[in-house]
């Protein structure tokens, strides 16, 4: 979700304002995905880098992630979304912490659709942690080094229960991935707009999703083979 600054600059309004809108983006596109039976949506809110930012940004950014959930988490469970966060609790307030858990704990009972949110996330750190866990295992003699796989490492990052993502959607106009979910995006669709976030909605998906329809995917098969799934690094 990139392009909350630049959309207030281009009205002249603070960057909070941008943040605010964003988050009416994201109600939008949740909401979307309900209706269009789109099972799994995982939102880059708040990343490991993103600290770097003028402390007045984080503190607001922090208020409206507490605001909102306490405002929206009561909706989510009645409307079927399991939430889930994803990064390091370790970094934020007690308070919003305590908000997470219950919100997760307010939803968890629900099926329909999974929103996952990555707060202090950071592709990186999912590795570093699932690296740790598999070190941890060793340590104890459970697991040995040559044990290892793809499969194995997987299972200890964030999104181990949920399928691969099938499609990458990038607003605000960058080309790049910034450190999202770099192990889980090996064989996603990539899909970058234009389109700042809080202008994103129900026909930006619309149309990223026609995009998505359009591609072909090989997972480093042939034409003649698609419809089958590669193992693994290949
Ligand atoms: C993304 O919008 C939102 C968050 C990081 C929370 P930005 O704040 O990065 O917006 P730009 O890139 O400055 O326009
Ligand atoms: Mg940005």
């Amino acid at each position: 979700m990139d392009g909350n600054g630049r959309w207030a600059q281009q009205r002249k309004l603070p960057r909070t304002a941008g943040h605010q809108a964003g988050v009416k983006a994201v109600h939008k596109v949740v909401e979307f995905c309900g209706h269009k039976g789109i099972k799994v949506l995982t939102l880059f809110a708040f990343s490991r880098e993103n600290w770097n930012r003028p402390e007045s940004e984080i503190g607001s950014l922090m208020e409206l992630f507490l605001k909102a959930l306490k405002r929206e988490a009561d909706q989510l469970a009645e409307n079927h979304v399991r939430l889930r966060f994803i990064g390091d609790r370790s970094g934020l307030s007690s308070e919003l912490q305590k908000h997470m858990r219950l919100a997760e704990e307010k939803t968890a009972v629900n099926e329909e659709t999974d929103l996952i949110i990555a707060v202090n996330y950071g592709g990186r750190w999912d590795i570093v942690q699932a690296a740790r866990s598999l070190g941890k295992r060793i340590e104890t003699g459970e697991l040995r080094a040559e044990q290892i796989d793809a499969g194995l490492l997987g299972a200890e990052l964030s999104l181990a229960n949920l399928p691969e993502p099938d499609l990458f959607i990038r607003s605000g106009g960058d080309q790049r991935i910034s450190n999202f979910m770099l192990w889980q995006l090996a064989y996603t669709e990539l899909y970058f707009t234009e389109v700042l976030w809080p202008d994103f909605g129900p026909e930006e998906m619309e149309k990223a999703v026609a995009v998505y329809a359009g591609r072909q995917r090989r997972f480093g098969r042939v034409p003649e083979q698609t419809g089958a799934r590669a193992d693994d690094e290949c």
